[in-house]
């Protein structure tokens, strides 16, 4: 009976502004029924549902229905109207945030392969650096879809260091595709992979293995391709001047005739790829939080853009055109906080593409190696990275870490950082001696505050 009353008073009240006051003040009086203040008065604390949320339910309904499946639309739901409390433009600001959240589990559904231990223990704890021992591949492929904000390193330059070696130029490049590939499917959406790597000079072994097969081989050129075959677009490339090589050697200098001179190398390219993986799930309007909205054009490759069609919301055009956003705009525009705001003098320094930067100092006085790497680059680097693409607490991989270099700079940064690197023997005690002396702790200080994992033990 009790029942019946209240579905007919709803049935009376639907559709005013009533409605949703009396919808509120039922929740809230179901929370603490003795101390319940009046439904507005309550709307107006930070701490209480906002009727508002309801307005956006109803206007999305049909619209969530055909994004989410019925239990996570339920799950969606539940959790809506249990977290989301305050103002109006706190509801919509939360409502929209946990939307998003949403939607990415969804497409995370997609990917079965995840290992949710190895998961949670990279994601679950943000501040504690996270060095994984292992093939890049094998973790790559057990951690979620889109769970990384940015990817930042350096490859091993084909057979450039002993650390690593392949019998021919195309097995190494097969190898690199395979786990670009993979990082493509784990890189968040509209997010770079910055990656360093050199011209060197080698034999690609594809014809003979004597001293006469070696060339300069265009890494930067091959790996392109292979980034934009997997799906990532070229952005940028800065050239990073290395300044005065240290040989003074002018290779045919004292033949000074045509065809006998080559210049000495002293560059390496810093790309910038970016994921723009078309993205046709619905979004809501950042203004009224509906998802009554309609997707009629592309800002960019990829990047889908949408117009509210609310007639409600707050923010119309003078020739009455609804709000138009983008994903990629939301994102944008949520990073801009106080915290991540970036330093001025490393804007300045990498205003243009060809930067300089010093090469990285790793022997000693005494001939020792006082990074324990044969190949790090220069933090420089990561800085860059970490600041420019990412945002406090957000999570930072470099999928071929060597002696951390990335992970070091983008914990300093208040990131989650995560390094995988295949050599645990050959460098697992001078990256402990790295990162300790780097960041002024003991080493049983790192062992105790740094997640390490070793790959085998999550096969
Ligand atoms: C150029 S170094 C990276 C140096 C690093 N940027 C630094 O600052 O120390 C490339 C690293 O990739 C590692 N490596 C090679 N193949 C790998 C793989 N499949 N998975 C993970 N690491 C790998 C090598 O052992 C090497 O340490």
């Amino acid at each position: 009976m009790e029942q019946e009353r209240l579905t007919k008073k709803e049935a009376d009240l639907k559709d005013s502004e009533q409605y949703y006051l009396w919808l509120t003040a039922k929740d809230n009086e179901s929370r603490s029924p003795d101390t319940a203040p009046a439904a507005e008065e309550k709307s107006r604390a930070t701490d209480v549902l906002h009727p508002y949320l309801h307005k956006i339910f109803e206007v999305s309904d049909k619209y969530l229905k055909r994004v989410f499946d019925e239990e996570l639309l339920n799950e969606f739901r539940t959790n809506c109207f249990r977290d989301i409390r305050g103002d109006r433009n706190s509801t919509i600001e939360q409502f929209v945030k946990a939307y998003y959240d949403f939607a990415k589990r969804e497409h995370q559904k997609q990917y079965t392969d995840a290992d949710s231990d190895l998961n949670q223990a990279i994601f679950s704890a943000p501040h504690a650096p996270k060095a994984l021992w292992g093939s890049c591949l094998d973790f790559l492929r057990r951690m979620d879809s889109e769970s990384v904000q940015l990817m930042v390193t350096s490859p091993p330059y084909y057979n450039a260091r002993d650390y690593s070696q392949w019998e021919t130029l195309d097995d190494y490049l097969d190898d690199m595709s395979c786990i670009i590939k993979e990082c493509y499917r784990v890189l968040d959406n509209h997010r770079p992979f910055i990656f360093n790597v050199g011209d060197i000079f080698d034999n690609d072994n594809r014809y003979t293995k004597s001293s006469w097969g070696k060339r300069r081989i265009p890494l930067g050129a091959y790996f392109t391709m292979i980034f934009e075959e997997h799906g990532f677009q070229f952005v940028d490339d800065f050239i990073w001047d290395k300044g005065e090589v240290q040989t003074q050697r002018h290779k045919n200098g004292n033949r000074p005739y045509p065809l006998y001179q080559y210049p000495v190398n002293c560059y390496e390219h810093i790309f910038v790829f970016y994921k723009h993986r078309l993205d046709e799930t619905l979004y809501p309007c950042p203004v009224c939080g509906c998802l009554k909205v309609n997707g009629n054009a592309y800002s960019g490759m990829g990047i889908k853009s949408w117009e509210c069609k609310n007639l409600d919301c707050f923010e119309r055009s003078a020739g009455n055109r609804g709000k138009r956003f983008s994903a990629r705009t939301q994102l944008m525009t949520g990073l801009q906080q106080a915290d991540n705001h970036i330093d001025e003098d490393l804007l300045r320094q990498w205003r243009r593409d060809v930067v300089k930067i010093p090469p990285v100092i790793k022997i000693n006085s005494k001939g020792e190696n006082i990074l324990g790497h044969t190949a790090p680059f220069p933090k420089e680097i990561p800085e860059y990275a970490v600041q420019v693409f990412t945002g406090i607490n957000e999570s930072v991989l470099d999928p071929f870490a060597g002696s951390f270099t990335t992970t070091i700079e983008s914990f300093r940064q208040r990131r989650n950082s995560i390094g995988i690197e295949l050599n645990r023997t050959m460098f697992r005690d001078a990256v402990l001696t790295r990162i300790s002396n780097t960041l002024g702790m003991r080493p049983k200080e790192v062992e105790r505050e740094w997640v390490f994992i070793e790959g085998n033990s999550w096969k």
